[in-house]
């Protein structure tokens, strides 16, 4: 007989229904908190990425304050260009900058692996860290950036709007265009490997920017980039939810058989999602959906959020959605009043499949 899975979002990944409604947020452990402001006040981002403790130590504060389901371990999908070769730092309001910028043959080739895992080794050491501290009922989340979210900072070197370096590699040199995507491949993989070995419970995949790519271009120079990634997570057997942020034609002809998981962004229905996901794999597969409360709902008025979260509960109910995981459809707003949080557990506790 199959054992009891004691962890309920785990369980609604791997296809058993909950009596209680799972739930945890996106960007969890960050700014919002005064806890983590307190640590950055005297560490750098990355040495915070870079050390095992304080990793630990902020990966586990909202779930000192909250009643959450899971953790999410405290790094970031850049971390991992830091260990083959790209400097990165945060200039404050300008966001990530990435250097050098990755757009030739020849810049490509300053990077490499060597010494990958041992560069990165901190994350393994985090999770194994966050791991021996979790409630044996809390699943443990690692992530990483997808191969196109993560090539639009590489390429371009800081956040941008128009994607304009990305997009005229892309559209004049697809020979370079997909050396570069096929060695974020490998360092994705390689990234996730260890955080699977390190005792991740699942695995999230962030595609941010999916939607800026046409669908076109979405299926023809983007997807043939996350099969080779699904593939290696399921064949590995851990359970993996992609977030293709706001795009709703990333979600057409996705090979979903290989993932446990769509993460709906706010800026989409359930039902558009659902009907741009083969019906097969909705059912069949008893694929999870996770998200799509708007994070700045949670800037409203208590009656407010709470009417918010039972409208969502109430579409996955009439949807007939069997496995759910709550949470926001983007990552929670450094602004977001900590209070806030409290209403939409209390609903979601509240309420029983
Ligand atoms: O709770 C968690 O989710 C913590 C772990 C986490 C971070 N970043 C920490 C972080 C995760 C899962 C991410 C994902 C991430 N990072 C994404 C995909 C998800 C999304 O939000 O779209 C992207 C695109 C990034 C890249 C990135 N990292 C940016 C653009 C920035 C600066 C602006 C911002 O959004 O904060 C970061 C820095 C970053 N990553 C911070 C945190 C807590 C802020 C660091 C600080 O100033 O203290």
């Amino acid at each position: 007989m199959q054992k009891k899975e004691t962890k309920d979002l785990l369980a609604n990944l791997t296809g058993t229904k909950t009596e209680q409604i799972p739930i945890w947020f996106l960007r969890q452990a960050g700014r919002y908190l005064p806890e983590y402001q307190e640590i950055r006040k005297k560490n750098s981002f990355l040495n915070i990425c870079q050390s095992p403790k304080l990793a630990c130590e902020i990966t586990l504060q909202p779930l000192r304050r909250y009643d959450l389901d899971a953790a999410i371990i405290f790094s970031d999908i850049l971390f991992p260009l830091t260990a083959v070769g790209q400097k990165l730092t945060f200039t404050k309001g300008e966001g990530p900058q990435l250097t050098p910028p990755i757009r030739t043959k020849t810049d490509l080739k300053k990077l490499n692996f060597d010494l990958f895992e041992e560069k990165v080794s901190a994350i393994g050491e985090a999770l194994s860290l966050v791991k021996s501290q979790l409630d044996d009922k809390k699943t443990l989340i690692g992530f990483a950036g997808a191969p196109f979210t993560v090539a639009s900072y590489m390429i371009e070197g800081a956040p941008t709007k128009n994607f304009a370096h990305l997009k005229r590699l892309l559209f004049s040199d697809q020979e370079t265009y997909s050396e570069i995507m096929t060695f974020l491949v490998e360092m994705t993989r390689r990234y996730l490997k260890i955080q699977i070995d390190a005792g991740a419970d699942t695995l999230m995949l962030f595609d941010t920017w999916a939607g800026q790519m046409s669908p076109l271009d979405f299926q023809e120079y983007s997807k043939k980039y996350l099969t080779p990634i699904f593939n290696y997570i399921h064949q590995e057997g851990t359970p993996l939810i992609y977030y293709p942020g706001a795009n709703v034609e990333s979600f057409l002809k996705l090979d979903t058989s290989k993932l446990s998981c769509l993460a709906v962004d706010w800026r989409i229905s359930f039902r558009q999602a659902l009907e741009c996901i083969e019906k097969k794999y909705v059912n069949k597969y008893e694929l999870c959906l996770q998200g799509n409360l708007d994070p700045q709902c949670l800037l409203g008025s208590e009656s407010f959020v709470r009417s918010r979260t039972q409208q969502i509960i109430n579409e996955i109910q009439k949807l007939g959605i069997n496995h759910y995981i709550f949470n926001v459809g983007h990552g929670l707003l450094p602004t977001t009043p900590l209070e806030s949080l409290n209403w939409v557990i209390d609903e979601v506790k509240k309420f029983k499949l």
